[in-house]
């Protein structure tokens, strides 16, 4: 067998084992991915990675775990915090007739930071705007068990606090030696779901979906899918927030309004 053909061959018992379609990912971030995994085995072909994993289950989980790229931080890219804060909340929350909890997607939430922010930041601006106790929903999801895990215990090294104001920290975690703890009042607000995004989520009707720094990993054709299910899951002017190095594709702008290009969002059309 030869080295594209131990690669092919790999890629299938993937999809056997684990049930995910590894070739819906940029094929040079895979191969790169796999070259991680291999090196830390000190293996150099693809034939003998082949013939590692077929006598080894748990190689497996080994091999996703170094496919799922969790590095995320609390209110990654300030600023696009900042205009959820100002501009997109204010006018969602504002609007004449609204009724219900405001539902958020966070879709590829990794270890959980992102949902976090984004809970500080609707708490803060219902107060700011009056609202006494804000009803809202924060739907996380992500493919990755290890770090759903860790989103849902919800405790974090005070290193990674970094972004987070004091007065944030004061408010929202409980603090024990170096380690902070995220609030139980935060945490009522948020499910954590392990979710494959090239599957259809069959929740819907959200107001908001963060997807940040996830399809940058994603073939086209599967950006595309991604895309649409975002458009068929939010509500008719829903926005859309991108990770600040991703683009809406070129077939999708009559579904989504750009509104903001510098910080990646979108409002379905
Ligand atoms: C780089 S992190 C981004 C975290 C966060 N959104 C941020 O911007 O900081 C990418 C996440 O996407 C998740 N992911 C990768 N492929 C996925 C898939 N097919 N379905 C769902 N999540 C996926 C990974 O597990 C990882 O946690």
């Amino acid at each position: 067998m030869n080295e594209e053909q131990a690669f092919i061959s790999i890629k299938d018992k993937i999809f056997e084992k684990k049930k995910l379609d590894v070739n819906q990912y940029k094929e040079n971030y895979l191969k790169r991915r796999l070259a991680v995994r291999m090196r830390s085995l000190q293996i150099l072909t693809y034939s003998g990675y082949l013939s590692l994993i077929l006598g080894n289950e748990a190689e497996y989980d080994l091999l996703l775990d170094k496919l799922t790229i969790n590095v995320t931080e609390f209110f990654r890219d300030t600023e696009v915090f900042n205009e959820l804060e100002q501009a997109i909340l204010p006018e969602i929350m504002r609007a004449p007739g609204r009724s219900g909890p405001l539902k958020v997607w966070s879709a590829g939430c990794s270890t959980g930071e992102e949902p976090y922010s984004i809970a500080m930041v609707i708490e803060e601006t219902a107060e700011r705007l009056g609202v006494l106790n804000p009803e809202y929903e924060i739907y996380a999801t992500d493919l990755d068990p290890a770090a759903l895990q860790k989103a849902f215990i919800g405790s974090f090294e005070g290193r990674t606090l970094n972004n987070v104001a004091a007065a944030r920290k004061k408010r929202f975690f409980s603090q024990a030696g170096g380690t902070f703890l995220v609030s139980e009042r935060l945490k009522a607000h948020i499910k954590f779901i392990r979710l494959n995004l090239m599957e259809k989520y069959k929740e819907n009707f959200f107001e908001i979906v963060f997807c940040r720094n996830v399809i940058i990993y994603f073939t086209r054709e599967l950006q595309k899918t991604v895309l649409t299910h975002y458009y068929d899951s939010l509500k008719p002017d829903g926005i859309l927030f991108l990770g600040k190095t991703e683009t809406m594709l070129q077939d999708l702008r009559d579904r989504f309004r750009c509104i903001n290009i510098k910080e990646r969002i979108f409002k379905k059309i």
